[in-house]
């Protein structure tokens, strides 16, 4: 499918999925070749691995020397439902969702654990009021809705001398966003997000009133032995030095040891930070400058540097969903973007990873394109 008007540049990378995201500019797989492969991950070499993982994340997200960090199994989900099923039930607990993966940990809560918590949650572009929550209640929530582009705009709502934990899914915001680290008890990611590192190992980060918490109480459910952290009553420490609960993939662990050298590379955090800023920035200059399309997020505030959710507002549209699939398969086909259509459960529109391993340039060269897809598909629906 080919548009006649078309615009003079091409992305060079068109890859602007919300997860897996692109790798860093640059990557080949030989950057691999120091991989332990066939090496068991309990010899010293893999060891030393695991660990330049959990001390390298420490270095660039500026995580405080008391806080723990553990890689662990089954990539974000794991790592969150590991920290409420081993922590929550001790204390009153409040969930906030604002979209489906803030949903996805309401289910948990209530279903599976089947606790007494408060839940609040907000429609698609809106944020639930941070003010309203009690904070000596333990509270789980997503600092960045990946599905609905947003985000908390800052810690500074959460009290110091809170009484609850804080139990945060970062997975669409580490590496991109500042995090509050003495806001925020147990914070979670997944190495596929904004380094672009490989699916399926979780990072659990744990705050000392985190620790302590696991230390001091023993839920009633039964746990499988992925969701262990404790032995005796005491924090199996091994597991936030490198020695993982279960066997990682020595190849995934390379590769996030190169993600981490390439966040150095490009100024760590604040550089990664820059980046993403700057691609949120393309995205916003061309919503302003065109009158049909706009951020699902209502508060500029609360708009994700990551992952940006746009809606189109054109009322010669007819099927919302049916236009923005179109236009998504347009770009697609063309080879100009690639997984950008909204999340299944979102409203329709698009969604277009701005993290730190996309570039400027490609976010720049891709927008024309979507000002001619939007073209050719008003065109095409009017015929
Ligand atoms: C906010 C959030 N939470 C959880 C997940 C699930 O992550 P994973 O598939 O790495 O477990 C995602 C993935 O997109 C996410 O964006």
């Amino acid at each position: 499918m080919t548009d006649t008007r078309q615009p003079a540049a091409r992305p060079a990378n068109p890859r602007f999925s919300s997860g897996p995201c692109a790798k860093p500019p640059a990557f080949t797989l030989d950057k691999l070749s120091d991989a332990a492969l066939g090496r068991s991950h309990r010899a010293a070499v893999g060891k030393d691995k695991l660990k330049a993982a959990i001390e390298g994340t420490r270095e660039v997200l500026g995580i405080p020397a008391d806080y723990k960090i553990g890689i662990v199994p089954a990539s974000d989900t794991g790592a969150y439902e590991m920290a409420m099923w081993t922590m929550l039930g001790a204390r009153p607990v409040e969930m906030l969702a604002w979209e489906s993966f803030g949903s996805g940990w309401v289910t948990d809560a209530i279903k599976q654990l089947k606790l007494d918590a408060k839940v609040t949650t907000a429609e698609y572009g809106q944020i639930v009021d941070l003010t309203a929550v009690d904070w000596d209640a333990d509270v789980c929530f997503t600092w960045n809705g990946t599905t609905s582009g947003v985000r908390v705009p800052n810690g500074d709502v959460i009290p110091a001398d809170r009484a609850g934990l804080t139990l945060c899914d970062a997975t669409s915001a580490a590496f991109a966003m500042d995090l509050p680290w003495d806001k925020l008890d147990v914070t979670t990611f997944s190495w596929q997000k904004v380094l672009g590192g490989e699916a399926a190992h979780g990072m659990l980060i744990l705050s000392p009133r985190a620790v302590e918490r696991l230390e001091s109480y023993t839920p009633p459910w039964p746990l499988p032995k992925i969701f262990r952290l404790t032995k005796g009553g005491k924090l199996i420490d091994g597991i936030f030095s490198g020695a993982t609960i279960n066997t990682p993939s020595m190849l995934c662990v390379e590769d996030y040891l190169h993600c981490l050298d390439w966040a150095r590379s490009v100024g760590g955090l604040s550089g990664l930070i820059a980046r993403a800023d700057a691609n949120a920035a393309a995205i916003a200059d061309f919503v302003a400058a065109h009158d049909w399309i706009d951020f699902l997020a209502e508060d500029p505030a609360t708009r994700s540097n990551t992952s940006v959710c746009l809606k189109f507002t054109d009322p010669r549209i007819g099927d919302g969903a049916t236009f923005a699939k179109a236009v998504a398969k347009r770009l697609e086909a063309d080879g100009i973007a690639y997984d950008i259509g909204a999340y299944r459960d979102a409203p329709p529109g698009l969604r277009i990873w701005c993290g730190a391993t996309v570039e400027t340039s490609d976010i720049d060269a891709m927008l024309p394109w979507l000002a001619a897809a939007f073209d050719a598909e008003i065109t095409a629906q009017a015929a």
